[in-house]
C-alpha cells in the first residue's frame, strides 16, 4: 500500500490513502471518512479540498506555473492560437493541420446563431450588462439547438465545443451592437476566430473596417491566456451544475453567472474602474494602496491577489510584456497604463503584500489591451468568458466522463435550533 495519513478519533486511528499527483501534488483520499469514522470535514472555501482528479491544466501557485495538457502557457502565448488552444484542450493533443481546418471549418459552420436568438435581444433594456445578457442567451441556446447532457452527448465533442466557442462570440458582438444601436454584423466565413469578432464587433456599413493583424493577435493571445485555469469559481460552478446531469448549456450559463463576480472575472472590469478613478484622483497610487491595507475600508486592490497565485501569475506577465512591448502606441498615451505600472512597483515592494504574497494577477493588465483594442469596459467580463469557454466544455466533459461520476452534494455542520415545536399563530410574541 502506498503513502497514508491517520486519523486518530476517540483513540481509534482510521487510515486514508494519499493520492499522488503527476506533478507530485498530495491529497488524502477521503470518501470513505464519513462512512468509516461518522466525521466529515469543514473547508469554507475549499482552501484545503479537492473536488477531482482532473488531467486538462496544472498550476504550481508557489512557483507561478501554468500548463495546459504539459505546455507552459507562456510557449502556448507565443506559438499557438486560441483555436488550437481549443482543440487542445478537448482532446489533450494539439491538432495536426488537418484536424485544426476541420476543427476551424467547424466554427465558421456554427458561427450564426438563430434569428430568435438575435431577436431575443431586443426584450434586455439598453442598460443590461452584457454579462447577464450573455449567460441569459447561453441558457437559451439549450431552447434553440440541440440538447448536450451526460447522457445525450450525441454529437462528438468537436460539435458541442465549436457550436457554443463560435456561437458565443457572435452573441457577444450582437449585445455590444444592439447597446450601442448599431446594426449587427453577421460573421464571415473567410475570416479567423478572432478577426471575425473584431469584425462582428467593430465594422460598420460606412467604413471600410479591417482589423489589424495586431490587433487579431492581441485578440487571439488574450483569449488563448483565458482559456482554461483548472478548478476555479466559475468552473467549480460549470462542474457542479452540470453533475445534476443539467445540459452543457446549462452548465456553462452557470459558469458565466460566477465570472461575473468582482472577485472572479469581473475584476477586470473593476481593476479598469480602479485605475480610472486613481487618475481622475490625481494619480495617488499611495492613497489607494494605504486604503487597502487599512481593514476598516472594504476597499481592495482589484488585480492583486490569487488563491492559487502566492507568486507572479504567469499570465500577467504576459499580458504586461504585450502593454509595454506591444501597444506602445496605443497605452502608452493611454495613462492607465503607467498608473497600473506604478501601482504595481509600489505593492511589490510593500510589507503588507509582500507578506500575504499578493502579486498581480490575470486581470491586473488586460483590461489596457481590451481598452486599447476599442471594447467597452462593461464587456471585459465577456472576453474574459469567450476565452474560458474551452476551458469550461473540456472540464464539464471530463466531469460528465468520469467514472466515479456522482452528483456533486457538500455536507455541512449545522448550528441552527435544536428540536422544537411548531407554535400556533395566536401563540406567539
Ligand atoms: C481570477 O481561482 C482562479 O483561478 C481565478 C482566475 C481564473 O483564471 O479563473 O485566476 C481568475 O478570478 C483572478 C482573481 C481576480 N480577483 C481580484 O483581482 C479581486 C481582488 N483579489 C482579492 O479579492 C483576493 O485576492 C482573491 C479573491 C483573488 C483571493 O482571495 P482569498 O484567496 O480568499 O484570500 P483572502 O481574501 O483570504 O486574502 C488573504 C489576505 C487577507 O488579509 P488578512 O485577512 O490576512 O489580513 O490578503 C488580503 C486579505 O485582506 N488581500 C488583499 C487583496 N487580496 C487579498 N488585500 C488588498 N487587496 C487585495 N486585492
Amino acid at each position: 500500500m502506498g503513502e497514508v495519513a491517520t486519523i486518530t478519533i476517540d483513540g481509534q486511528s482510521y487510515e486514508f490513502p494519499v493520492l499522488v499527483g503527476s506533478e507530485n501534488e498530495r491529497g488524502i483520499d477521503i470518501r470513505s471518512l464519513r462512512k468509516e469514522t461518522g466525521y466529515i470535514t469543514l473547508d469554507s472555501g475549499y482552501m484545503n479540498t479537492g473536488a477531482c482528479i482532473s488531467n486538462i491544466t496544472f498550476i504550481d501557485g508557489e512557483q507561478g506555473i501554468l500548463r495546459y495538457h504539459g505546455i507552459p502557457i507562456e510557449q502556448m502565448a507565443e506559438h499557438s492560437s486560441f483555436v488550437e488552444t481549443c482543440y487542445l484542450l478537448q482532446h489533450g493533443r494539439l491538432p495536426t493541420a488537418d484536424q485544426l481546418k476541420r476543427f476551424s471549418s467547424l466554427l465558421n459552420e456554427f458561427s450564426l446563431v438563430h434569428e430568435g436568438m438575435r431577436q431575443l435581444l431586443n426584450f434586455f433594456p439598453l442598460h443590461a450588462h452584457p454579462m447577464n445578457i450573455l449567460g441569459s442567451l447561453v441558457n437559451a441556446l439549450s431552447s434553440f439547438y440541440p440538447h448536450v447532457d451526460a447522457n445525450s452527448l450525441t454529437e462528438a465533442i468537436d460539435i458541442c465545443a465549436a457550436r457554443l466557442i463560435s456561437k458565443v462570440r457572435t452573441l457577444a458582438a450582437y449585445s455590444y451592437r444592439k447597446a450601442n444601436g448599431l446594426p449587427v454584423v453577421y460573421p464571415r466565413q473567410d475570416l479567423s476566430y478572432s478577426a471575425n469578432f473584431l469584425n462582428m464587433m467593430f465594422s460598420s456599413p460606412v467604413n471600410d473596417y479591417v482589423a489589424d493583424e495586431e490587433s487579431v493577435r492581441l485578440m487571439d493571445m488574450l483569449l488563448l491566456m483565458h482559456a482554461d485555469h483548472e478548478q476555479n469559481c466559475s468552473t467549480s460552478a460549470v462542474r457542479l451544475v452540470g453533475s445534476s446531469q443539467a445540459n452543457l448549456y446549462a452548465s456553462i450559463s452557470s459558469g458565466i453567472s460566477a465570472l461575473w463576480g468582482p472577485l472572479h472575472g469581473g475584476a477586470n472590469q473593476a481593476v479598469m474602474n480602479m485605475l480610472s478613478q486613481i487618475h481622475e484622483d490625481g494619480g495617488d497610487t499611495q492613497k489607494y494602496i494605504d486604503m487597502a491595507k487599512d481593514k476598516s475600508n472594504k476597499f481592495r486592490l482589484s488585480g492583486f491577489g490569487h488563491r492559487v497565485y502566492k507568486n507572479y501569475d504567469p499570465r500577467a506577465r504576459v499580458i504586461k510584456k504585450y502593454c509595454t512591448n506591444t501597444l506602445e502606441k496605443g497605452a502608452a498615451k493611454d495613462p492607465l497604463l503607467g498608473i497600473a505600472l506604478k501601482l504595481e512597483e509600489q505593492v511589490l515592494q510593500d510589507d503588507y503584500f509582500i507578506e500575504r504574497k499578493l502579486f498581480p494577477n490575470v486581470d491586473f493588465y488586460s483590461g489596457i489591451i481590451y481598452k486599447a483594442l476599442g471594447f467597452p469596459t462593461n464587456m471585459f467580463t465577456v472576453l474574459f468568458a469567450i476565452g474560458r469557454m474551452p476551458g469550461w466544455i473540456a472540464q464539464w466533459k471530463e466531469m460528465t466522463n468520469a467514472s466515479d461520476a456522482k452528483i456533486g452534494r457538500p455536507r455541512q455542520i449545522y448550528t441552527g435550533a435544536q428540536t422544537r415545536d411548531y407554535v400556533p399563530i395566536d401563540q406567539r410574541l
